[in-house]
């Protein structure tokens, strides 16, 4: 698993136990069959015929992520969230959670710095090791990578695409975390919300997630089927492979 990351890698071997990854595979088998039928459902969903919006949240898992959970199952919705290897090594239950609730997960780096100051071989290790650590907290290897920041370029996206990644933008960023108001964060999601528009917030702000029973019930009442990304690249008939970065 993540046996070919290099020194941090090492690392990471001593925190990640061989008992904490058998609790790991144990858990995640008995929500997998909720999460296949959830995706199942949503595998129905056709974005190029109906009005989606993909709602991305980066930077947990957190600990309002559960609350965030709970809101997106009462709203039938799902998600997709770019999480932080540092945050999954202290929270993996959250990760397991988020995927076995059938949303989309997505490698926000191990320890979420700016790429573009880093040397090539410190990007790929930051990448490849967010994506070992979710992948041995969770049993499901990420191929989507959204770089911290949105801090990216020629050289970050290479060397996303020989580590089998996709690049996953966005359409538009709410600034929650300077916001930091429930009836802002409502406000400019609706304001930035259009069809095929992917959204970035993040589930480790508490208004965020205190503003989206609001916001869910709003773009629901607008017509939006509120699916994962790799659901709305596919209704625009662009596949997420290596090196693609999307939107
Ligand atoms: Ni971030």
């Amino acid at each position: 698993m993540g046996a070919r990351a290099g020194p941090v890698g090492s690392r990471l071997a001593v925190v990640v136990t061989h008992a904490l990854l058998a609790a790991a595979l144990t858990l995640s088998s008995a929500p997998a069959a909720t999460a296949a039928a959830t995706s199942a459902a949503e595998a129905r969903v056709d974005c190029a015929r109906v009005k989606c919006l993909a709602l991305t949240f980066d930077d947990g898992p957190g600990a309002q992520t559960p609350t965030l959970l709970k809101t997106l199952r009462k709203a039938n919705a799902k998600a997709t969230f770019f999480l932080v290897g540092k945050r999954v090594e202290e929270l993996p239950k959250i990760a397991r959670q988020t995927l076995a609730e059938g949303h989309a997960v997505g490698d926000h780096t191990y320890s979420h710095q700016s790429l573009r100051a880093l040397l090539d071989e410190e990007i790929s290790q930051e990448i490849r090791l967010g994506r070992d650590v979710i992948q041995q907290a969770t049993g499901y290897r990420p191929t989507m990578f959204r770089p911290p920041y949105g801090h990216t370029d020629d050289r970050v996206l290479r060397i996303a695409d020989e580590a089998g990644m996709s690049q996953i933008m966005w359409t538009g960023t709410t600034l929650d975390w300077s916001l930091r108001d429930a009836r802002k964060i409502t406000a400019t999601v609706l304001k930035l919300a259009r069809r095929d528009g992917v959204i970035l917030m993040h589930d480790t702000v508490p208004a965020t997630v205190k503003a989206m029973p609001g916001i869910l019930k709003e773009l629901k009442k607008q017509g939006y089927h509120l699916v994962t990304v790799p659901t709305l690249a596919r209704g625009g008939g662009k596949a997420l492979g290596a090196g693609v970065s999307y939107p």
